[in-house]
């Protein structure tokens, strides 16, 4: 039988479950092995960047878009987040071929839909003390996503670091037969860490948005010059950051990458993670150090 799909800009776009489970049993039929890049769409290179990596290393790329509303607190940016799905498929199709599932909200969440996943520790520090419910909303969208796709390996960018250490916690804490892998984050030539939500910011806001980038080198620079004490990379990073006067720390943090556990001496490879808000525009980054 030969199955009409949508085939828009070399992508094969296809956004109902019938179709989706359909295209999955064939690829699993012919063994072919499945990578996954979940997004939210509005696409640049940090996430084509993960997509390069799947289509180097799979049979087949499954790329999701989905702006999923259970990570968004009611006072956020769900309503406004960038839709740009034409943009985005012409993107992927330069790529490769690529399977593109852009399910609606309806197929995610029918009405009746009642179960989450209760995320722990490495989800309650950091974002999740300003974002309480967003990796619950994470993590329940990431497995369904798991589980639909039947993917060997799913591919995530470190610019969401704790969003890594939850995904991997919950694979680990439940047994999910993929294989996560973490990749380098992609930065503008200027330092800033590509976001879709970058594009909220004003030519001067995208200026001062450089201090996110600058106090992570710094205290990456002191780590490297033998600097133990946690609150003396703080400082010096607040120290950049308060040259701007409208950005707004909501949390700077060195911590054990694993544990997301904030460390006073520096005596191990730490993880330094800051959020700061930019005119209305809430902004993370982060480096590891090894
Ligand atoms: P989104 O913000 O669209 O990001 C999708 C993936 O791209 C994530 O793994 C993210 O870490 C990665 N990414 C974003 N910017 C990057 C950059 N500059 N360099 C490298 N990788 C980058 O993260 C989400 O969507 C959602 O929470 C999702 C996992 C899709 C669940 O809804």
């Amino acid at each position: 039988m030969v199955r009409v799909m949508n085939i828009i800009h070399n992508c094969r776009v296809i956004d109902s479950l019938e179709e989706f489970r359909q295209q999955i049993s064939e690829l699993k039929q012919q063994k072919k092995t499945i990578g996954l890049v979940p997004t939210m769409g509005a696409l640049h290179k940090g996430h084509l960047s993960l997509v390069q990596k799947s289509l180097a290393r799979c049979d087949a790329t499954i790329v999701t878009i989905f702006v999923n509303p259970t990570q968004f607190a009611p006072t956020e940016d769900f309503a406004k987040y960038p839709r740009t799905l034409e943009h985005d498929l012409k993107l992927l199709g330069d790529l490769g071929p690529v399977i593109v599932f852009v399910p609606s909200t309806e197929v995610m969440y029918p009405e009746e839909f009642d179960t989450f996943v209760e995320v722990g520790g490495v989800a309650r520090r950091l974002e999740g003390e300003s974002r309480p419910t967003h990796f619950r909303g994470v993590a329940t969208v990431v497995l369904k996503l798991f589980m639909m796709s039947g993917a060997d390996v799913a591919y995530f960018g470190q610019k969401d670091f704790q969003q890594t250490r939850v995904i991997q916690k919950m694979v680990a804490d439940l047994n999910l037969p993929i294989e996560i892998h973490v990749c380098p984050i992609i930065r503008e030539s200027d330092g800033l860490a590509m976001s879709s939500r970058n594009r909220y910011l004003s030519s001067d806001e995208r200026k001062q948005a450089l201090v996110l980038s600058q106090s992570l080198a710094k205290a990456e620079e002191l780590i490297r010059q033998g600097e133990k004490n946690a609150k003396t990379v703080r400082e010096a990073m607040k120290n950049i950051l308060f040259t701007v006067p409208s950005a707004k720390i909501d949390y700077i943090a060195v911590v054990d990458p694993e544990t997301l556990e904030e460390l006073s001496e520096i005596d191990r490879a730490v993880a330094i993670l800051l959020a700061v808000t930019i005119g209305t525009t809430r902004l993370i980054d982060n480096v590891i150090v090894p």
